[in-house]
């Protein structure tokens, strides 16, 4: 299904991971056209089952998934870890590297048009799958994500700077758009799932009363507010504009670590803010500092500019959280 010929071509990609991301490149072309085709093809946004987080799973995530596990197959890929799967597979027994991937995040958003992306995370593979993955996220070789929106967009870190390529649908090539992207260091948006705000913990509360408090508040800003509910989308967003994420922990039952993922999600997110000159945390560790426990691990999410970023750590402090 995908293209022979290279669709992506550059001297900032390290030549030993270059086909990696040559493969996930052309996926993600038959990926988008799959999504451009919207209610028109065939129906991809029903629930076919469960991920072992209980998320529901759509019939385009399992789809993907089994797309970029196909094609990665031909490249230096020994582990694959994919969020729609329980364990980590063995891609190629000779590979070097350890691949995780979330094939399709934010699928909510598949059947209203909304952007939606692949995210995806590159280690040094160890001779033990899990082991692989386990482990500090600032021991990273690369972290990226492909954004299925108005533009299909290709943003990937490999420890020098964040880049950007965009999908040219004219010439169906990803092609450099943004060399080193950077964060402004402060702003006036933030982006939470308000609905949740009974369930935060206190220094949470507190940082965004204080944003909604406005220029009369001791932030002496009037704030905006987006939820998009597509972490690939606000994390471009943010990368685009600045601004700060927060994904935190909360009192409901199964969110003691938030709801995102720490290897799928996390860390390649963290890694390509912080690249950017932009901060990631806990809320206030930074999370390039921290390892999942188990593959599917979740963890508090706090990242954008900077300025803020310090700012929720400073009253995590304050509150002796
Ligand atoms: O992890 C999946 C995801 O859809 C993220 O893309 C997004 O940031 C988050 O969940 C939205 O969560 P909620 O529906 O709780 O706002």
């Amino acid at each position: 299904m995908t293209s022979q010929t290279p669709v992506i071509s550059s001297d900032l990609i390290p030549s030993e991971l270059a086909p990696i991301i040559e493969a996930l490149c052309a996926v993600s072309k038959d990926v988008a056209k799959i999504i451009a085709k919207g209610s028109l093809g065939q129906s991809l946004a029903h629930q076919v089952g469960e991920n072992s987080d209980g998320d529901g799973q759509k019939a385009l995530d399992v789809l993907s998934d089994e797309m970029f596990a196909e094609a990665l197959k031909s490249t230096s890929v020994r582990w694959y870890a994919s969020e729609e799967q329980e364990d980590a597979v063995l891609l190629n027994e000779a590979g070097a590297y350890a691949l995780a991937i979330d094939p399709l995040d934010g699928s909510s958003n598949i059947d209203v048009n909304v952007s939606i992306g692949t995210i995806f995370s590159i280690y040094a593979a160890k001779d033990e799958a899990e082991a692989s993955f386990l482990r500090p996220a600032n021991e990273q070789l690369a972290g990226g994500y492909i954004v299925y929106g108005p533009a299909t967009a290709l943003v990937v870190t490999f420890g020098k700077g964040t880049v950007q390529f965009v999908l040219n649908p004219d010439s169906g090539l990803f092609e450099l758009a943004e060399e080193a992207m950077q964060i402004p260091a402060t702003s006036k948006e933030f982006a939470i799932n308000a609905s949740n705000f009974r369930h935060w913990t206190k220094p949470v509360s507190a940082f965004i009363d204080d944003c909604l408090a406005g220029v009369d508040g001791p932030l002496e800003k009037n704030y905006n507010m987006r939820w998009v509910g597509s972490l690939v989308a606000e994390t471009h967003r943010i990368l685009t504009r600045g601004g700060i994420f927060l994904y935190p922990r909360d009192g409901r039952s199964g969110y003691e670590n938030g709801r995102l993922r720490m290897v799928y999600e996390c860390a390649p997110m963290a890694f390509l803010v912080e690249q950017a000159q932009g901060g990631a945390t806990d809320g206030k560790t930074p999370i390039m500092d921290q390892a999942a426990d188990t593959l599917h691990g979740r963890a508090p999410l706090v990242f954008g500019s900077s300025e803020l970023v310090d700012r929720v750590a400073a009253y995590h402090d304050k509150a002796g959280a």
